[in-house]
């Protein structure tokens, strides 16, 4: 079967090439790929600059925001063939940590669990793949291909249920705005998921070219454009960043009203050295009792919630944001970014 792989470590080492079959020990139920989303991840590792191969190989094959349908499934398990599935990505450590036996292996506490496309595991970017059961998610068959969103959508979902918990530290915690940084998939999917909580929803982005302005406006919310900075007389009580980008990480903290939740949702790349007033920004972070905390990956619930919060969302809008279908063989195309992208699929039909 053709399968997307890389040689971690490797820049460019990124092919389409012939593989065996899935192996069973990958899991008892048989999913033929319809689609694979590729997001910064995948882009970072075909830089070379992440990205690790299963023990004793060079190549691993990537893809880890996965949407398929059951080839075949084991008689006493949930599923039966041409169910739409999508695979959960992170799998516990083998100690496990507290938070990993308790199936919260996305707050893995010694950083030895595995991530399939990602992490010494082998990911879901093959004409078939092998999943086991308790790390699969069904999915309703009107979702289509805007099923291939239930990962990024997972990675939202954790970071409003941990927002939510934090709100939770004060018992009359009702947030009016959110404020999202960076208007890509995760960002968007973020304020979907804050204008479905019925907040005033706005989303910075530095770029106006191509479809954001026009998606942000579509869902209800209102677009920005340029510099945090700029935008001082706005202060959410939620602010999700989701661009990473350190500058911009700089200027999200002590940015909210009082008793503001600042959500870091982007991997930056370390080594910027920034000018910062620390003592100022603790100032205000204390005297406003104001939280900053970074969500990584999801467990199964944030999978579920992510497969309600898609069905509850505009199907036409989510249908927007996939902007860019590409062939197998032209895979590499996928994470060459064009104007006008929001989310690339590898289109496997
Ligand atoms: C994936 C997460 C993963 C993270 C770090 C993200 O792109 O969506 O599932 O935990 O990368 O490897």
């Amino acid at each position: 079967m053709r399968a997307l792989t890389i040689a971690p470590g490797i820049t460019n080492s990124a092919a389409a090439e012939d593989v065996p079959e899935p192996p069973e020990s990958d899991g008892a139920v048989l999913v033929r790929t319809l689609a694979l989303g590729v997001c910064g991840t995948d882009r970072e590792i075909v830089a070379g600059l992440y990205g690790w191969a299963p023990p004793g190989r060079k190549r691993l094959i990537v893809g880890h925001e996965s949407l398929g349908t059951v080839e075949h499934a084991p008689a006493n398990s949930e599923f039966k063939p041409g169910d739409l599935v999508v695979g959960i990505v992170r799998r516990p450590d083998p100690v496990p940590c507290p938070c990993c036996a308790a199936g919260e292996w996305d707050m893995c506490r010694n950083g030895r669990y595995t991530e399939r496309g990602i992490k010494e595991r082998d990911g879901y970017g093959s004409e078939f793949f092998r999943v086991e059961p308790e790390f699969l998610v069904k999915l309703d068959p009107s979702l289509g291909l805007n099923g291939v969103l239930v990962e990024p959508t997972s990675i939202v979902a954790k970071a409003w249920d941990h927002t939510e918990r934090i709100g939770r530290r004060s018992r009359v915690w009702a947030p009016k705005t959110l404020l999202v940084t960076g208007a890509g998939p995760i960002g968007l999917l973020a304020a979907m998921m804050g204008v479905l909580r019925g907040l005033d929803v706005h989303v910075l982005d530095h770029n106006d070219r191509g479809p954001k302005r026009e998606i942000v406006h579509s869902l209800g919310a209102t677009f920005h454009v340029g510099e945090l900075a700029d935008l001082s007389i706005l202060k959410p009580d939620i602010l999700m960043e989701c661009t990473g980008v350190p500058s911009v990480v700089r200027d999200a903290l002590g940015r909210t009203a009082a008793g503001g939740i600042v959500c870091l949702l982007g991997v930056s790349a370390p080594g910027h050295d920034l000018d910062v007033d620390i003592g100022g920004v603790n100032r205000t972070m204390v005297l406003d009792n104001d939280a900053v905390f970074g969500a990584v990956n999801a467990n199964r619930q944030h999978y579920e919630d992510a497969v309600i919060a898609l069905k509850r969302a505009d199907q036409r809008w989510l249908d927007s944001l996939i902007t860019r279908r590409v062939p197998v063989e032209q895979w590499t195309q996928a994470l060459v970014q064009q104007r006008g992208d929001i989310k690339v699929v590898v289109d496997f039909s």
